[in-house]
């Protein structure tokens, strides 16, 4: 059987990383994030990465042209592993583009998985929201603060690090782009029969589950 490939969609904040890591731990599915693809970029001050930081640190969409190229080539290096699109498409052009990617490939698309959240809740989630600086491990002001403090429970290590546009500012910049250029793709695909839709508010391992019910094709 072809391996499947699905998206998940959602504002800033919705859980797609999270659903996308767990899944790529669980299923043998690869997670590709145009977020976290861009961030290395900037991380390794490679010139695409220094042309997007102003963008991102404002909250703005990077240009299609350059989050596509990201994808074409981590697609290739999936080789047969079903991927998980996490934070792309972001834009009509993008939906269009990942469609002719895939086709390329011989792939196909079996969800487009939409996270269903409430915006002031998503600020609350992303305002707070802080990694372990050595191994990546995600913490919480409120929901999720490391066991003993200013120590990471899974490495050790006292270093911690914040995203440069989780404030809350930017977070809106992030959220309007959502509104006004990412949710207007779901139509295109729901022409296809291809949206589900999961309660992004519950909890990690409720929505887990209810993806999980998704892709086994018993919900
Ligand atoms: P990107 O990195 O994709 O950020 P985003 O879409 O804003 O999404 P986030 O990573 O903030 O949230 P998420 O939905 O993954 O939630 P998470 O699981 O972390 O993009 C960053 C920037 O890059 C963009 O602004 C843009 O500039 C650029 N960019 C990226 N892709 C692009 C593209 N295709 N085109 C153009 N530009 C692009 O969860 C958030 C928090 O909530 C965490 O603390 C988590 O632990 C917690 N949490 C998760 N699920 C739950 C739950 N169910 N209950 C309680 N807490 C939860």
């Amino acid at each position: 059987m072809p391996a499947m490939n699905i998206i998940l969609l959602g504002p800033p904040g919705a859980g797609k990383g999270t659903q996308a890591a767990r899944l790529q731990a669980t299923r043998g599915m690869i997670q590709l994030s145009t977020g976290d693809m861009l961030r290395e970029a900037r991380a390794s001050g490679s010139p695409i990465g220094l042309k997007v930081k102003a963008v991102m640190d404002a909250g703005e969409l990077v240009s299609d042209a350059i989050v596509t190229a990201l994808i074409g080539e981590r697609l290739d290096a999936a080789g047969g592993q079903g991927a998980i699109f996490d934070g792309f498409p972001r834009t009509q052009a993008q939906a269009e583009a990942l469609d002719l990617l895939l086709a390329e490939r011989g792939r196909n698309l079996g969800h487009v998985i939409e996270l269903m959240v409430d915006e002031d809740e998503l600020v609350r989630r992303i305002v707070g929201r802080f990694t372990c600086a050595n191994c990546g491990a995600p913490y919480h002001d409120e929901l999720k603060r490391p066991q003993v403090e200013g120590t990471c429970d899974v490495c050790g290590s006292h270093e911690f690090k914040r995203r440069p546009d989780d404030n809350e500012q930017t977070v809106r910049t992030r959220m309007a782009e959502y509104r006004g250029k990412t949710a207007p793709i779901l139509p295109y695909y729901e022409a296809r029969g291809l949206v589900r839709r999961v309660d992004g508010m519950a909890s990690v391992d409720e929505v887990a589950r209810q993806i999980d019910a998704i892709l086994d094709g018993v919900a």
